[in-house]
């Protein structure tokens, strides 16, 4: 499995005007990778995830997904591709608020198995998760952290082929954070996946096997895996700041 991007482009109409999101990104994911991107606010990652992900569409450019060019298929087939390839984490979790944490990630997880296998496979997302005793909670009674972490088990539900993320410990304090980067590293481990995270953060950066920094919707750098900037990140993430004695 690869994820081919050649010479993405994304313009949006606004009336008369155009604003170019994107111009011109080619890149290369390869199964089992684990991809940062880092840009500055409007640099255009979030319309790459997008795109990445089937919920837009391109201006122009090329996306060949496991062999298929998204750009070739009609709605209907992009919304299948999306439900079955695809897994979302958001910012601002986007759970259903009326229903349980079980319940939530049960709705994705009934898109491809049969009821008990379903059942059966949410017990063990929000296990590995580390939510093992609060399923029956609503999103509502549940921690920023927490939420995100029914999120993350909703996102596997299907089994997805991507991962995509998009500042998902934007809103979380950096404890949490460091749970919830130690949870992506081991999804990363267990499930073969490709995972696209997209971070303000250069630190969470040092965790991924590639870093991709965007600017004004271009690629203007790579910078790839080194275990010593990850293990100063971890350090100051662990190391409470040091505030002057008054
Ligand atoms: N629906 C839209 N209509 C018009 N312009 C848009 C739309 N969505 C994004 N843009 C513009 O496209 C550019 C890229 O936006 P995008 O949301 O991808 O940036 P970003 O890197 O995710 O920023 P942030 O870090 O603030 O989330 C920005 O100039 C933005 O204003
Ligand atoms: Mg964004």
């Amino acid at each position: 499995m690869s994820y081919n991007i050649t010479e993405l482009t994304k313009e949006y109409s606004m009336g008369e005007l155009k604003v170019p999101a994107l111009k011109g990104v080619t890149l290369e994911l390869a199964q089992g990778e684990f991809i940062a991107v880092l840009g500055p606010s409007g640099s255009g990652k979030t319309t790459l995830l997008n795109i990445l992900g089937g919920i837009d569409r391109p201006t122009s450019g090329k996306l060949i997904f496991d062999g298929v060019d998204l750009t070739g298929l009609k709605e209907k087939e992009l919304t299948q591709f999306r439900r079955l390839n695809v897994g979302f984490i958001f910012q601002f979790y986007n759970l259903v608020p009326s229903l349980t944490a079980f319940e939530n990630v049960e709705l994705t997880a009934r898109l491809t198995n049969p009821i008990k296998e379903a059942r059966q496979k949410v017990k063990l997302l929000l296990t590995e998760v580390g939510l093992q005793d609060q399923m029956m909670k609503f999103p509502g009674q549940l921690s920023g952290g927490e939420q995100q972490r029914v999120s993350i088990a909703r996102a596997l539900a299907k089994n997805p082929k991507i991962l995509l993320a998009d500042e998902p410990t934007g809103s979380i304090d950096s404890i949490t954070t460091g749970k919830i980067l130690r949870l992506f590293q081991k999804i990363n481990q267990d499930f073969d996946m490709i995972i696209v995270f997209v971070t303000h953060n250069v630190g969470i950066s040092y965790l991924a096997d590639r870093t991709i920094y965007l600017r004004d919707g271009q690629l203007f750098g790579t910078s790839s895996y080194d275990p010593l900037k990850e293990k100063e990140f971890w350090t100051q993430l662990t190391t409470p700041p040091v505030i002057d004695e008054i």
